[in-house]
C-alpha cells in the first residue's frame, strides 16, 4: 500500500509517497481501506518531528480516514463486515448548554468550522475569531453569530460589546500564549476556557492564575491523541449518535463537512504548504491510490 511518508523531521518537501507494508488488525480493530484523509495540523507538527506518535500507534503520516473495512481482527466479527463505509478518528470538560456563548478561535479552521456547528447544535451561540475577511464571511455563513478579525481589532473589547459586558461563558482556544490576557479579559465569571492547541506557543508572562482567581474560571485542556481506546470508542459512540444524524436525512439543523481543497497523495507536500500557510478554510482532503490504516470507528 501507498502513504506519505518522510526520511527526515522538516519541511512540507521532505514528504513523498512510498510503498508501505500492509498492517494487519489487532484485538478488537479492523483493517480499512482509505479512499481519503484529511490534513490535522498533528500532521504538520508530527512532520517536523514535535508530535510523535503515542506509544503502540501507528508511525504511518495522517489522523484521519474514510473508507471500507478491508479485514477483521480478534472480537470484530458480528460488529463489522467486510467492505462496510467507515470514517475513522485514529490515533472534557466543555460541556456547552443551551443559550451559552463560545468563542471559537481560529474559526475558519477545519476544527473551528465543525465547532460552529455542533455549538449551533447545542442550542449555543458561536462567535469566532479570524486572520481574514474572507474567512470571517465563511464562518457567518457556517453560523457564527459574530466574527472578529484579531489582525486588526481587539477581540475581546469585541466580545464584551456583543455580550454586553458579560464575557463569553466557553472560550475553545487553539492558539494558547499570545491570547492569554484577551481570553481573560473576555471570559464570564465561572466562565471555561478549553485549550486544545498552541498556534502561538504555551508561554505566558503575566498575571495569569490571580486574573483567573478573580472570575472563578476554569482551564481545561484536551488531547484526543494519546487517549486510550476506550475513551476514544465512547466519543465515537456518542458522535454517531449525536451528531452524525444530523449529516443526512430529515434532521435539522444539517451539519456539513467544509472542504477547502482535494489533493491527490502525490501532492501531499502541496496541501501541507497551504495549511502551513494559514490559507485553508475548513478542511483540506487527500484522496488515496489505496492504503490501509487500523483504529477506532464510527
Ligand atoms: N487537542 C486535540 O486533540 C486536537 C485535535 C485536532 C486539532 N487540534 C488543534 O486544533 C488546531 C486547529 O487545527 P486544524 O487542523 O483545524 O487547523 P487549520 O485548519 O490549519 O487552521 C488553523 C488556523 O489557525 C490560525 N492560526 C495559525 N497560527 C495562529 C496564531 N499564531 N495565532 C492566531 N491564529 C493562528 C490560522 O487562521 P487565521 O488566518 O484565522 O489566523 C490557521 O489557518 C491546531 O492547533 C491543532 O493542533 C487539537
Amino acid at each position: 500500500m501507498f502513504a506519505a511518508y518522510f526520511d527526515c523531521p522538516g519541511g512540507p518537501e521532505n514528504l513523498y509517497m512510498k510503498e508501505v507494508m500492509k498492517p494487519s488488525p489487532g484485538q478488537g480493530e479492523v483493517l480499512v481501506k482509505v479512499s481519503a484523509s484529511a490534513l490535522n495540523r498533528a500532521d504538520l507538527l508530527q512532520r517536523r518531528g514535535k508530535y510523535p506518535p503515542p506509544e503502540g500507534a501507528s508511525d504511518i503520516l495522517g489522523l484521519e480516514a474514510a473508507g471500507s473495512v478491508a479485514g477483521l481482527g480478534p472480537g470484530c466479527r458480528g460488529r463489522w463486515k467486510m467492505g462496510d463505509a467507515v470514517m475513522a478518528l485514529l490515533s472534557g470538560g466543555g460541556k456547552i448548554q443551551e443559550g451559552e456563548t463560545v468563542l471559537i478561535h481560529a474559526g475558519a479552521s477545519g476544527v473551528g468550522m465543525a465547532a460552529i456547528q455542533l455549538v449551533r447544535l447545542a442550542k449555543a451561540i458561536p462567535i469566532v475569531t479570524a486572520g481574514t475577511q474572507e474567512k470571517r464571511k465563511a464562518t457567518a455563513n457556517a453560523g457564527a453569530a459574530a466574527g472578529f478579525n484579531y489582525k486588526n481589532e481587539d477581540f475581546s473589547e469585541k466580545v464584551l460589546e456583543f455580550t454586553q459586558g458579560s464575557g463569553v461563558d466557553i472560550i475553545l482556544d487553539c492558539v494558547g500564549g499570545s491570547y492569554w490576557e484577551k481570553n481573560l479579559n473576555c471570559l464570564s465569571t465561572d466562565g471555561r476556557w478549553i485549550i486544545y492547541g498552541l498556534l502561538s506557543g504555551g508561554e505566558v508572562h503575566g498575571d495569569l492564575l490571580a486574573r483567573l482567581l478573580s472570575k472563578r474560571a476554569s482551564i481545561h485542556t484536551s488531547l484526543l491523541r494519546s487517549r486510550d481506546k476506550e475513551y476514544k470508542e465512547r466519543l465515537v459512540r456518542a458522535f454517531t449518535e449525536d451528531a452524525l444524524p444530523y449529516f443526512s436525512g430529515g434532521a435539522s439543523p444539517r451539519l456539513q463537512p467544509l472542504v477547502d481543497s482535494v489533493y491527490p497523495l502525490h501532492k501531499i507536500a502541496e496541501a501541507h504548504r497551504v495549511m502551513e500557510e494559514n490559507k485553508n478554510i475548513g478542511k483540506i482532503v487527500i484522496e488515496m491510490p489505496v492504503c490501509f490504516k487500523k483504529g477506532p470507528l464510527l
